[in-house]
């Protein structure tokens, strides 16, 4: 009965406004509604599975987990159709029709990707909005959890809190990142020097693949099951959960933030972290962020750098570590606060380790604004030159910020081709640039001078290739056009975030999804029919 009305009231708006799509793109959509509808359960009304961009819950949906303004721009394409699947035949019934009717899908789950691509796209296409699939179950005993793919890690470190003291997970800061990109695409947090990446702790996944079949770790075999641990699910199909392992975490555990500007010798303390921040026993985390702020004295400008930490153990195991290692920064007893692991996630989330852990369950980002960021990889300390360069540079910006990410412990064990992410052992620490602002017209300008920058760290980062990190995924280092995936246009961009596993990529993409249902600006391509035949995949 409601699907009649539904599509009848469908019908009218094609009749009552036929220019507002080209012809045979509307029939091609009528055409993808008629196959959606008749694909799921009768008890499921359409209505309460799929938007049109008539829907008067259209609007409000597809911006409620964009996080960067950068897209809201009225002239970026939208979604023809909004899922928003509560069972997994929704998916399903969504790939079958959206393949058959030559639309392009995108999925979203906590709407993080830095530019956009799980809700926007070139061309017109289908949302697929995983907010409803966050369940997560938790088993205690055996340290294992299975999660839905629209979950974020604020619900599920909020559920792991709530039954066990001493068991954590080791992913992103952000609560509201989503684990359907996060855990795709790598995923670290404050504990990754000791427990590696989210996706390193991932033990099985389901996933419906280009033909709507659900496969688990089994049937989806071990190339497939590796690609998707941070080589970006979004080219292989959709996530629809993971099986996770958790990891243990002390009862209490130290933070601290000293912050010293350059008057007061922050350039110093940031050498000498070059020199010792991935040697740091694996239970010792202490990243530097640095920024512009105003000197006290005379209100002039100046650079301040942040060291922020978080130590698995007590702040009387912590002291004596940093005064053997890192006397300069004068850590005393004061500086530390105690808590638990679940307390400095709110830390590290910007939440006062008071707040009420429900705020881990908000879906509602902090930052709301313009922001552009870029990603580096650093394996010799860079020299003051260098840094006095790069203070300049930050100092011509208002709000623009550098996170220096510390690499070693665990993170050195495990080998570059383990799961796709292959920023491993020789990375002293990965930086984050980032750029913020409030104004739209003002987009350009501090695009501009974030290229700007980045052209001039190039000496002081890895190169050939010069990698990056696909979670602050940058379209600057090259995109797809159009679908139109070219092999040798990829490599760039495939090689920065993969580097040797670029490769295997290529080879489980031609595999799984050999007509490129799956795609994105990028997306891992398919190799072009005569390398297949050369490589004996067809
Ligand atoms: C404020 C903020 C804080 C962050 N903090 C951290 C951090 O601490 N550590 C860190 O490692 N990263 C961090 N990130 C980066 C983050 O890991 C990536 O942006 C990640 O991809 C976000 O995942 P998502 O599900 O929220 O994003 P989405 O935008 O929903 O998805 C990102 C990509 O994954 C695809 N995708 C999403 N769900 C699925 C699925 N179920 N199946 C297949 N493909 C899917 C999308 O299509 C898209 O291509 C942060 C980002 C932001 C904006
Ligand atoms: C939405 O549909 C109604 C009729 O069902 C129509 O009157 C209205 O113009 C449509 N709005 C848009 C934005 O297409
Ligand atoms: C949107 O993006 C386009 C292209 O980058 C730009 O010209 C325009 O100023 C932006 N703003 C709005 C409000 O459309
Ligand atoms: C833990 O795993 C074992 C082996 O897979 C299983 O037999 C047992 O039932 C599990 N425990 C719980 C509480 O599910
Ligand atoms: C660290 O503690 C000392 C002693 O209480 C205090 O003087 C100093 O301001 C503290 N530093 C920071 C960054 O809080
Ligand atoms: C700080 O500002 C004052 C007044 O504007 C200026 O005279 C002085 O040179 C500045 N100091 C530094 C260190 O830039
Ligand atoms: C894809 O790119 C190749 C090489 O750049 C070009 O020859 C081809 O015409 C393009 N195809 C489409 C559909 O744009």
């Amino acid at each position: 009965m409601e699907r009649t009305i539904f599509n009848m009231r469908f019908l009218l708006l094609i009749f009552l406004a036929p220019s507002v799509w080209p012809a045979s793109s509307s029939s091609a959509q009528e055409k993808f509604l008629q196959c959606f509808s008749s694909r799921i359960q009768p008890s499921n009304p359409v209505s309460e599975v799929i938007l049109t961009k008539n829907s008067s819950d259209y609007s409000s949906v597809l911006r409620s987990s964009i996080r960067n303004y950068r897209f809201l721009n009225t002239t970026i394409v939208k979604p023809q159709f909004i899922i928003t699947p509560f069972d997994e035949s929704h998916i399903q019934a969504a790939i079958v029709c959206a393949r058959e009717y030559g639309m392009q899908i995108r999925v979203r789950s906590g709407g993080h990707d830095y530019e956009g691509l799980s809700f926007e796209s070139y061309q017109e296409f289908v949302l697929v909005d995983l907010a409803k699939l966050s369940s997560i179950i938790l088993d205690i005993e055996n340290e294992t959890a299975w999660i839905g793919a629209g979950a974020s890690i604020g619900e599920l470190y909020y559920k792991i809190a709530d039954k066990s003291k001493v068991h954590g997970f080791p992913a992103g800061s952000c609560p509201t990142v989503g684990v359907g990109g996060h855990f795709s695409g790598g995923g670290f947090g404050t504990i990754f020097r000791k427990y590696g990446l989210a996706a390193d702790n991932v033990i099985d996944a389901q996933i419906v693949d280009a033909n709507g079949r659900i496969l688990d770790r089994e049937s989806m075999g071990e190339d497939l099951f590796w690609a998707i641990r941070g080589g970006g699910a979004a080219s292989f199909g959709v996530i629809l959960s993971w099986k996770l392992r958790l990891v243990s975490v002390p009862p209490t555990v130290t933070v601290f933030n000293i912050e010293r500007t350059l008057e007061q010798g922050a350039s110093n303390l940031l050498q000498k972290w070059q020199s010792i921040g991935d040697k740091f026993h694996e239970d010792l985390f202490l990243h530097a962020a640095i920024e512009v702020a105003t000197s006290s004295p005379n209100g002039n400008k100046t650079i301040r750098v942040s060291f922020v930490s978080l130590f698995l153990g007590r702040a009387e195991e912590l002291l004596p570590v940093m005064q053997d290692s890192f006397p300069e920064l004068g850590l005393m007893r004061e500086n530390c606060s105690e808590m638990s692991w679940i307390q400095s996630i709110l830390y590290f989330g910007g939440f006062s380790p008071r707040d009420s852990l429900d705020v881990l369950l908000s879906r509602t980002a902090q930052f709301k604004g313009f922001f552009k960021g870029k990603s580096d990889y650093v394996k010799e300390p860079i020299s003051e030159t260098g840094l006095e360069g790069l203070y300049r540079r930050l100092l011509e910006e208002e709000a623009s910020m550098l996170i220096l990410t510390p690499y070693g412990g665990r993170m050195s064990e495990i080998s570059d081709s383990e799961i796709p992410f292959p920023h491993r052992s020789g990375n002293i620490f990965k930086i984050q640039y980032l750029i913020t602002w409030d104004v739209e017209e003002e987009t350009e300008r501090h695009l501009k001078w974030m290229r700007r920058l980045y052209a001039y760290m190039a000496p002081y980062v890895s190169n050939s290739p010069r990698a990056a990190y696909l979670n602050y995924r940058d379209l600057d280092l090259g995109r797809n056009n159009n679908g139109n995936t070219s092999f040798a246009k990829a490599s760039v961009w495939g090689l920065k975030y993969f580097k040797n596993n670029f490769k295997r990529l290529v080879q489980v993409k031609t595999a799984t999804d050999p007509s490129n249902f799956f795609r994105n600006e990028q997306s891992i391509p398919v190799l072009p029919s005569w390398r297949q035949r050369k490589m004996n995949l067809k």
